[in-house]
């Protein structure tokens, strides 16, 4: 019953369920499920936590091991140990690539709307951030190769791609990929590609490509972001990991990060080991689970005059303009009725809101029956 039961979050500290304890909010904002992770990644922790003791960690050999058999098994990619490199976060990978790629001045490009970090990394290492909009389809988002490539100025060393995109729920094909690709060639650009999300395919027919499996020789340019914590709701436990092929570029990213980031905590070694090993029932109940939820959103939206929602090929985070409610800040107005969502203008994008059902169904029914009278 894993999916089905609301867990109470409240006396956990839920950065989710905490910002809204003082108010009847429903929270289905920040990106964290409302489940219980893989019953064989709770019983690794348990394990580990009775051993007792808790001194400074390695990221132990069968946990390289596990991500490379993983890699090899899901995406046909293979993956060196020496090219892991783990970080207590993705979004410090997001930062790391800004500061290892180039020199302050120099301009960093992404496609919005985008994760807010994606925003936010670049000015921070002091380079320009250059946004190119993805265009609205109406059933989905898509690229304007052309636009892209005619946006990207000469000082221009980074792309920063989300695959699958956050949050306008794209699982990028093959054919966009290699357009992608032809771009970051012809202006000379190292591709951070952050796939945090590469697990969570919700169409059947889709297969995760990731980035730096397309072209060998590219791999040397690329930086790619990984992490179990979407796929298996670990995001409390702080582990992450780059994959970076070339030498020289992974020397200059261990580099920014020497004397300032903790390792990984030593349970979130144990808890992505775990959940890389794990048999994939959880997940497949994962998935159908978000399917339904997808479905429901279908249904109600589909009823909509005035909120028209992307629903997604990928990732438990639909995104939802809501413009006709308000062209700017349409959040305020949700919460007034009872549910909490995220600020499209984080994203770069006003009058949006980004709404995330990884949560039982019966929390999401309860927060469509809020909207109603906003339908
Ligand atoms: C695209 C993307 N990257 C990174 C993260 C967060 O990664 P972490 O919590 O490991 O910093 C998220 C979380 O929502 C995300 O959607």
């Amino acid at each position: 019953m894993t999916f089905k039961t609301p867990i109470d979050r409240l006396p956990t500290s839920s950065n989710k369920w905490n910002k809204y304890a003082e108010r009847d909010i429903l929270p289905l904002w920040v990106a964290d499920m409302d489940f219980t992770s893989p019953p064989s990644v709770i019983a690794a922790l348990q394990e580990r936590v009775a051993h007792g003791v808790f001194g400074y960690t390695d990221p132990p050999a069968s946990l390289f091991e596990a991500v490379q058999t993983y890699a090899a098994k899901h995406y046909g990619w293979q993956i060196e140990a020496d090219w892991i490199v783990w970080l207590p976060g993705l979004v410090q990978g997001i930062n790391l690539a800004c500061r290892a790629v180039g020199e302050p001045g120099d301009a960093v490009v992404t496609a919005t709307p985008v994760y807010p970090p994606f925003l936010r990394a670049p000015g921070l290492a002091g380079r320009e951030l250059i946004k190119v909009p993805l265009v609205d389809r109406d059933e989905d988002w898509g690229w304007d190769f052309a636009a892209f490539d005619a946006a990207i100025p000469p000082n221009a060393k980074l792309l920063l791609l989300c695959h699958p995109h956050n949050p306008v729920g794209r699982a990028w094909r093959k054919d966009e990929l290699e357009q992608i690709l032809a771009i970051a060639k012809k202006h000379d650009l190292l591709v951070c590609s952050d796939e945090i999300h590469c697990d969570l395919l919700l169409d059947a027919d889709l297969k995760h490509t990731p980035f730096a499996s397309l072209d060998p020789d590219f791999a040397a340019r690329t930086i790619t972001l990984l992490a179990p914590s979407k796929t298996w709701n670990l995001a409390g436990l702080g582990c992450a990991f780059a994959v970076i092929p070339d030498a020289a570029l992974r020397a200059r990213c261990r580099r920014e990060t020497l004397g300032l980031t903790p390792s990984v905590n030593l349970l979130g070694y144990t808890a992505a080991e775990a959940a890389y090993r794990d048999d994939g029932k959880w997940l497949a109940e994962l998935l159908a689970t978000l399917r339904g939820n997808r479905e429901l959103l279908r249904e109600w939206f589909a009823q909509s005059s005035k909120l028209k929602i992307t629903l997604p090929e990928a990732t438990y985070l639909a995104w939802i303009d809501a413009r006709a409610i308000d062209p700017i800040n349409p959040l305020p107005i949700f919460e007034a009725h009872g549910v909490g969502l995220s600020d499209g203008r984080d994203f770069g994008l006003p009058g949006y809101v980004r709404l995330n059902f990884g949560c039982p169904r019966v929390l999401l029914e309860k927060a469509l029956q809020r909207m109603e009278p906003l339908r």
